[in-house]
């Protein structure tokens, strides 16, 4: 770029940055995502690092574009702020930076929820609050002592503290409940609604009228402690001080020893972030000891021992540039999206699912487009838009295959089905390797050696062709195989030989038959208890099953119909596979354990057993009656009024603020309707 450009770019990026602060600081409005605002910023401080003389005396950099509302007050230590990423790379990235500037020494990090709201300096003198003041610019704030008081329910005097005089940080915010019942009453009255609960924080903390933010019932976590005559030792003891000090704390905090659990806790808060009370937008990421951190410092703008890792929008928009087809498991071919690589929710993505080809159509995909791709719950992206307004005269359409992209077999469609199918089950390749591979699969029969280069491997040499052929396999055979050692020959063998002793329930679902999942193929397994039995289940039968429906009957007999698979059956039989539960032994059923421990995680092991509910609300799939039968014939407890003893509140439209307040009081989760039916089920 020229330097006239460099500087028009810099001029565009500052006018921007400073539109959308000024929206957002003085008119409490969003106008831009949190993850395009940064990627603004981002940029024009890369510009502004590279061409320091092109930097403008009036850039936003320089501190945020805040309205002042009270006094001004110097921060006795700056309030820094984190440095932040989007990309897990970059964790690993800081924990390796970490492990390097204290060498020899065991560092242990310690995760926090990141809160989306304001940060706050609280100020206790003779262990009474005599100050509340914003960040500000970081070296001073706004006095709004008046606003907190009035809005936030802060220990006022603290006995149980190590000292007399200190200072605690943290988050003000405002829960989500809160924010609910406040926009319902805006919306019962027609007024607009507020955008979202971190603007109504910063909004009420600096109204100027402060009548009117009278019941905007604020939160705060506190965060950090600072004392001259008291160092905690670590983060954690800081935060359990300020828990006993009287303060809420994020309690979900973990502490963590290496790169593996942090990024556990990173997935883990992904998916269950909706659950908690507040809204979290990212995890921050600190070296527990306090002595390490202060030997680590600070930079001019965050410190060293710490980083905020972001979640980001589950949603992007890239180019599309190819649309592939991929063969299934079970013959459907599912079309796949390839676009211009982006970052989402954690990680670099460059293709996603288009589902099917009535997906495409009603899309009216063409090449060269710009799509739009979400990443909900960390599953396969997939595309979920399409902005037509930026197309090119001259792109094409994208095609559905009419034949199988492998092994060229005209495509099938169920009728009324959305997929084409291969019916090609015999031979085509992708169809009878993704099998085999499913076979293999941990909670089929859990051959952990067999992964998909051995499977290739496998039919490359045409040594197996379906699981029956796995145990026939010998030594002589595989250890010909192209990069099999003697070591792993015997492994696979001694896999291939353990899986044998597999329950009967799991040789079923491994059998992949369409639509048998593995709760379906443990609960036919303790209906029929042998494979004989199963076989000889007539439609009616199999239709008498709870939660049994016609596809998955329709499924069944076509199977055991099919002398292909047949074949296949017998030489399993054959090779002493487990064709029937043991007599009178049950299943053993799995439970998905929550990764940890933490406050607010709903779906622990027991799930409704024996825990107690509170319904409110109206809710959209059942009654509350047919809520709270579900609930009982789950081994749960339905009670009428909520208090600290209750495990879950179950929200529904309209659920009763004063029952919301009290949930977020005692921190007990709160769970929509579909959370519950999850758990029952
Ligand atoms: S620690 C040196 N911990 O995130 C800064 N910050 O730029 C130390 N935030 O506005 C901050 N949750 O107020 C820390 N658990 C948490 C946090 C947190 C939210 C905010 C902080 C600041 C921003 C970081």
């Amino acid at each position: 770029m020229e330097p006239s450009d460099i500087s028009k770019e810099i001029k565009r990026l500052v006018d921007l940055v400073r539109y959308y602060n000024e929206c957002y600081f003085q008119k409490g409005i969003s106008e831009i995502s949190d993850y395009a605002y940064d990627q603004l910023l981002e940029r024009l401080i890369q510009l502004e690092q590279a061409y320091p003389h092109l930097k403008r005396p009036d850039s936003p950099t320089e501190g945020i574009g805040e309205r002042s509302v009270g006094v001004a007050v110097a921060h006795q230590i700056p309030m820094r702020s984190l440095a932040k990423t989007y990309l897990e790379a970059e964790i690993v990235q800081f924990v390796e930076r970490v492990k390097k500037m204290v060498p020899d020494v065991v560092v242990d990090f310690i995760c926090e929820p990141k809160i989306d709201g304001v940060a706050l300096s609280l100020l206790y003198e003779q262990g009474h609050l005599v100050r509340v003041v914003t960040r500000g610019d970081g070296q001073k704030g706004d006095d709004i002592t008046a606003h907190a008081t009035q809005c936030l329910d802060l220990p006022q005097k603290i006995q149980s503290a190590p000292s007399a005089s200190f200072e605690v940080r943290g988050e003000a915010f405002m829960p989500k409940a809160v924010f609910l019942a406040l926009n319902s009453g805006r919306s019962a009255k027609g007024a607009p609604l507020w955008a979202n609960p971190r603007n109504l924080t910063a909004g009420t903390l600096k109204a100027l009228d402060l009548a009117l933010v009278k019941d905007r019932q604020l939160a705060f976590y506190g965060y950090s402690f600072y004392d001259a005559s008291y160092n905690c030792p670590t983060q954690e003891a800081a935060l359990v001080l300020l828990g006993r000090m009287g303060f809420s704390i994020p309690s979900t905090y973990k502490v963590c020893d290496d790169v593996r659990a942090i990024m556990d806790y990173i997935h883990y808060w992904a998916q269950h972030k909706k659950d908690l009370p507040v809204d979290v937008d990212g995890i921050v990421v600190k070296v527990n000891n306090l002595h390490q951190q202060r030997m680590m410092g600070t930079t001019a703008k965050s410190p060293r021992w710490a980083i905020a890792y972001k979640y980001q929008p589950e949603m992007a928009h890239s180019i599309l540039e190819k649309v592939s087809f991929q063969v299934g498991r079970t013959g459907a071919v599912t079309p796949v999206a390839h676009f211009r690589p982006i970052p989402l929710a954690g990680t670099m993505v460059r293709r996603a699912s288009l589902h099917n080809a009535d997906e495409i159509a009603r899309r009216d995909l063409y090449l060269g487009d710009t799509i739009f791709i979400e990443k909900g719950g960390e599953i396969i992206p997939k595309v979920v838009g399409v902005d037509r307004t930026r197309r090119d005269k001259n792109s094409k359409p994208i095609v559905f295959v009419r034949a199988c992209p492998a092994c060229g077999t005209l495509l099938h469609r169920t009728p009324g089905g959305a997929a084409y199918y291969c019916p090609n089950t015999q031979h085509c390749l992708p169809q009878l390797k993704a099998t085999l591979l499913h076979f293999a699969h941990r909670k089929a029969m859990d051959i952990h050696t067999l992964g998909p280069k051995t499977v290739d491997a496998l039919f490359e040499v045409k040594l197996v062709q379906n699981a029956a052929d796995l145990y026939t396999l010998r030594y002589e055979a595989a250890s010909q195989l192209a990069g099999f050692q003697a070591l792993s020959t015997q492994k696979l063998l001694a896999n291939i030989q353990a899986s044998k002793t597999k329950p009967f329930d799991h040789l079923l679902f491994a059998l992949g038959i369409k639509h048998i999942g593995e709760t379906v193929a443990k609960q036919l397994a303790l209906h029929f208890r042998s494979m004989e039995r199963l076989q000889r289940a007539t439609q009616a039968e199999l239709l008498a099953l709870p939660n049994i429906g016609e596809k998955i009957v329709q499924s069944i007999l076509d199977y055991f119909q099919d002398p292909y698979q047949q074949a296949i059956l017998s030489g399993l039989q054959a090779a002493g596979l487990q064709f029937a539960l043991p007599e009178s032994s049950g299943i053993l059923m799995p439970l998905d354990r929550a990764q940890n421990s933490m406050a607010y995680a709903p779906f622990e092991a027991g799930l409704c057993a024996s825990k107690k509910f509170v319904i409110s609300g109206t809710f959209q799939k059942f009654t509350r009656a047919e809520l709270a039968q579900a609930i009982e014939q789950a081994g749960g407890r339905v009670l009428s009024a909520l208090s600290s003893k209750v495990d879950y509140l179950i929200a529904g439209h309209k659920a009763g603020p004063s029952k919301l307040a009290k949930a977020m009081q005692w921190s007990i989760p709160i769970l929509e309707e579909n959370d519950l039916i999850k758990m029952i089920q």
